[in-house]
């Protein structure tokens, strides 16, 4: 699947440069095109020639160089790939990357990159495990940047631990995935999503939630997305990062909520994963509530629009497959069917959230699918594994129109 593909390979600053070598030569064995970038660190390991001998192609190292910018400038050279790899990517590399600087031609070509980028990071333990890397590390991976590795084990300096590059077969194995096209079964489709909690406000300063981190939802988005489907994911408050190529809408309330799935329609499927507050004050005070004479203040609340119900139950507009979740406490089964015919969704998602089930803010979860012919228990999966399950079963729907 490699043969033919143009990859543009950044060879970053630390004794790990050497590597790089052998990574080229088994790319070149598979048909791949290697350009490469080598940044000033590296050429203090191994030269700019190798590299050329080695890949067949001219090496680049100057951003400001005029033989290099005549023959390749910095913006095709990043538009030309279809793969950007830094390999070894330094924590030095990492940090530019992260700060998005452009002070050198390796980092100034991934700034002007539309194209996938790979990074796999080699450097001393210490290095790695710095909450600066860390935190530049997650950064790059939240604006969609890949990562592969490091591996564990002896290290140049002599301590053991992780920042060894990672086995040359594992890059390319990750490099071949990046570039194979993946089957999109959902394209064309529309999907809406709901994550994570609703927060209601009582006054300035506090506000009702519950305890939902918003990974399932999120997960869904981001499968639905993998398959091909335009996704609009509306999230209430959470930790998790907006996942790559989902358009993301955040809101607070569950009057927000319905607001924005509202705006997001029409859409061919909606699963409806948020854990959305039951109720709201039904005055929202407009300043702090204060402390009376030891008396607790009486909270008047009403019922929260239900956002699923309200979408299930359109009479035009309503998204061909409407999926519910149902967090439930015993009696899962006969409580989630019930609550599919009376929220009117075709298929229910529903665990159990008693409090050793471990469900919210874990990373595992245990579900039954509920549709108009049955019942499916699958297995214990991660929440990864729930959501791709169920953005295959869509695209299956879909396939054979025969569940919807
Ligand atoms: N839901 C919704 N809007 C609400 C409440 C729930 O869209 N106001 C959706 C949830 O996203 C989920 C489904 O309805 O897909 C069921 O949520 P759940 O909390 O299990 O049910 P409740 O409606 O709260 O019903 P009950 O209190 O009877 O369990």
């Amino acid at each position: 699947m490699l043969e033919g593909k143009r990859l543009l390979l950044i060879v970053s600053g630390g004794v790990a440069a050497y590597k790089a070598c052998e990574l080229i030569r088994r790319l070149r064995d598979r048909g791949v095109d290697v350009r490469c970038v080598v940044t000033d660190g590296a050429q203090k390991f191994v030269t700019p020639l190798t590299f050329a001998a080695l890949s067949e192609n001219p090496v680049y190292t100057d951003l400001f160089s005029l033989k290099d910018e005549s023959q390749m400038g910095h913006i095709r050279l990043s538009r030309e790939a279809d793969l950007i790899l830094a390999a070894p990517a330094s924590a030095n590399l990492l940090a530019r990357m992260a700060a998005g600087m452009a002070d050198d031609l390796a980092t100034a070509v991934l700034l002007a990159s539309d194209k996938p980028v790979l990074v796999a990071p080699s450097m001393n333990v210490r290095m790695w495990t710095h909450p600066a890397t860390q935190a530049n590390m997650a950064l790059l991976k939240r604006r969609g940047v890949f990562q592969v590795g490091p591996a564990e084990g002896d290290l140049a300096c002599g301590e053991i631990g992780s920042g060894r590059l990672e086995q040359i077969q594992t890059i390319i194995d990750a490099v071949e995935t990046l570039v194979t096209p993946r089957p999109q079964p959902l394209k064309g489709k529309r999907a809406l999503v709901t994550s994570g909690p609703t927060a209601e406000p009582l006054d300035p300063v506090r506000y009702m939630t519950n305890r939902s981190s918003g990974k399932q939802g999120h997960a869904i988005a981001a499968a639905l997305a993998e398959l091909g489907a335009e996704v609009t994911l509306v999230s209430g408050p959470t930790q998790e990062p907006d996942p790559a190529g989902v358009s993301v809408v955040k809101i607070e309330t569950a009057i927000e909520m319905l607001e924005a799935c509202l705006r997001a329609l029409p859409s061919d499927v909606a699963v409806f994963a948020a854990a959305v507050a039951d109720w709201r004050a039904a005055e929202v005070a407009s300043s702090k509530i204060k402390k009376q004479d030891g008396a607790a203040p009486a909270l008047a609340l009403v019922e929260n629009p239900d956002i699923l119900a309200t979408i299930a139950h359109r009479a035009e507009g309503r998204p061909t497959l409407v999926i519910g979740f149902a967090a439930e406490t015993g009696d899962v089964e006969a409580k989630a069917a019930a609550k599919r015919l009376r929220k009117g969704c075709d298929w229910i998602v529903a665990n159990d959230v008693s409090p050793g089930a471990g469900v919210f803010g874990g990373d595992r979860n245990t579900v039954i699918l509920i549709d108009q012919s049955g019942l499916e228990a699958w297995p214990t999966l991660t929440k990864l594994a729930v959501s791709q399950r169920l953005a295959t079963r869509i695209a299956n729907a879909f396939a054979s129109q025969k569940r919807l």
